[in-house]
């Protein structure tokens, strides 16, 4: 099984670097499209458009309508729940009766697993009471197969970048990982936000963030020649060795990217 996440794309119609955001979108999907073997799902985990706007989602959809492998989206920061919900509606999978755009998908080997940790009053991550029974219960729906967890924040602390801890308070970030542990079947947890890789561990599972989409708001020092380039990354599912991930760096032609392989320990 292979899953291919992007995350900040931020689009938006009317700032200095609209166009190359858009670009850098179209350059990644296209990149995606030519790889072979094909990724069975693409997953976008959040900060899908900048400013929240009913257009700006349109361009989302038209953008990822191009995509051959299906596509989940979560909600970021910068993300409107009520636009984002209008926006991708044709895909049954978010529920029209949530508060939240979080759900489980069942159709592979791995479940995957996407949560909403969008706080209306801050960029930072949030996670309610009841958003944990709403986890509980997506774990607990199925006991057979190992679980791959999507998030926007990443729910560890996050040792490159000045900010090390991306949610609100300390605690609700103790209370997810507390959940996530609790069935002993997640293998992963895949994050964005952060727009720099990072990885860490909720307590044995190991955990991911990739860099943002949108080139210009990349963190972090690049080489010139990688500068105006995408970043995304592919998470390989092997049932003995747990997900692989490889970092994808987008061509100026698609199928043209360069990569770096890197596995991760097994998690049995
Ligand atoms: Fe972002």
């Amino acid at each position: 099984m292979i899953v291919a996440q992007i995350s900040d794309t931020h689009l938006a119609l009317d700032g200095a670097d609209s166009d190359r955001r858009i670009r850098d979108f179209a350059l990644t999907i296209a990149d995606i499209n030519a790889l072979a073997p094909a990724p069975d799902v693409i997953i976008h985990t959040g900060d899908i458009v900048h400013n929240g706007r009913s257009e700006e989602y349109a361009l989302a959809v038209a953008t990822l309508a191009k995509a051959r492998a299906p596509v989940y989206v979560l909600a970021g920061n910068k993300d409107d729940r009520a636009n984002l919900r209008t926006a991708f509606s044709a895909r049954s999978y978010l529920m029209p009766d949530s508060d939240f755009i979080d759900y489980a998908i069942d159709d592979y080997p791995v479940r995957l697993i996407a949560l909403d940790t969008l706080s209306l009053t801050s960029n930072r991550g949030d996670f309610s009471s009841e958003q944990v029974r709403r986890l509980i219960g997506f774990i607990d729906a199925e006991t057979e197969k190992p679980i791959a967890v999507f998030t926007h924040h990443p729910p560890f602390e996050v040792t490159v970048g000045p900010d090390r801890l991306h949610f609100e308070k300390a605690e609700t970030m103790s209370r997810l990982r507390r959940v996530l542990q609790h069935s002993g079947r997640v293998i992963a947890v895949f994050s964005g936000h952060v727009h720099r890789a990072a990885e860490g561990r909720v307590g044995s599972i190991p955990a991911t963030v990739v860099p943002c989409i949108a080139t210009t708001l990349r963190k972090g020092d690049y080489p010139p020649a990688m500068r105006a380039r995408p970043i995304y990354h592919i998470h390989r599912f092997d049932p003995a060795w747990g997900f692989a991930t490889e970092t994808r760096i987008v061509g100026e032609r698609p199928g043209a990217a360069q990569s770096m392989i890197r596995k991760k320990p097994a998690r049995t």
